[in-house]
């Protein structure tokens, strides 16, 4: 039987490495990374599977990392990959492990955030037109969390703290 992890979902920009790492300190507990595990297990980057194996070969890597990560004993705090929830597959093995956070902001804080660090295949080109499609399409996927969080206009220590009320 695995632990209760927390585990944190959301579009990319959101926030979810860092509040993930720093709640996992707040909480005195070990934090994992789901696209970094991914990178270490395939031994190549995200950019580079996706251009060289196609988006399908990301997913089934996703899925077998996040399986591999959500398994673990000790309690973690897990930050998933923003398209990590659309498998049906992943959202049962997310939803059996334990507390789901969502994190979101607006969409113009997404877009400033992801700008800043573009090594995000599926946001290349107008990533301003790319985030806007994504999120309609992704509109509900977040919705199954047990509790949601704005992020827009928030500290990352004060996102950390209301996740940390919540569990208690
Ligand atoms: C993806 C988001 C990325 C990464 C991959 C696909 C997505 O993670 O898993 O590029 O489908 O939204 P972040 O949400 O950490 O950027």
């Amino acid at each position: 039987m695995s632990s209760q992890h927390i585990v944190l979902i959301g579009f990319a920009g959101t926030g979810k490495s860092t509040v993930g790492k720093q709640l996992a300190s707040r909480l005195g507990c070990a934090s994992t990374d789901v696209d970094a595990e991914i990178v270490k297990r395939e031994g190549e980057e995200i950019a580079s599977i996706f251009a060289n194996r196609g988006e399908s070969a990301f997913r089934a890597a996703e899925t077998e990392a996040l399986e591999a990560v959500l398994s673990s004993r000790e309690t973690l705090v897990v930050a998933t990959g923003g398209g990590a929830v659309l498998a049906p597959v992943n959202r049962e093995l997310i939803l059996r492990s334990g507390f789901v956070v969502a994190l979101k902001a607006d969409p113009e804080r997404l877009i400033e955030r992801v700008s800043q660090d573009p090594d995000r295949p599926l946001l290349q080109g107008n990533v301003r037109e790319r985030t806007y499609k994504l999120l309609e399409e992704r509109k509900h996927a977040y919705d199954f969390a047990h509790l949601t969080i704005d992020t827009t206009s928030l500290a990352v220590d004060e996102v950390v703290e209301r996740i940390a009320q919540a569990i208690q």
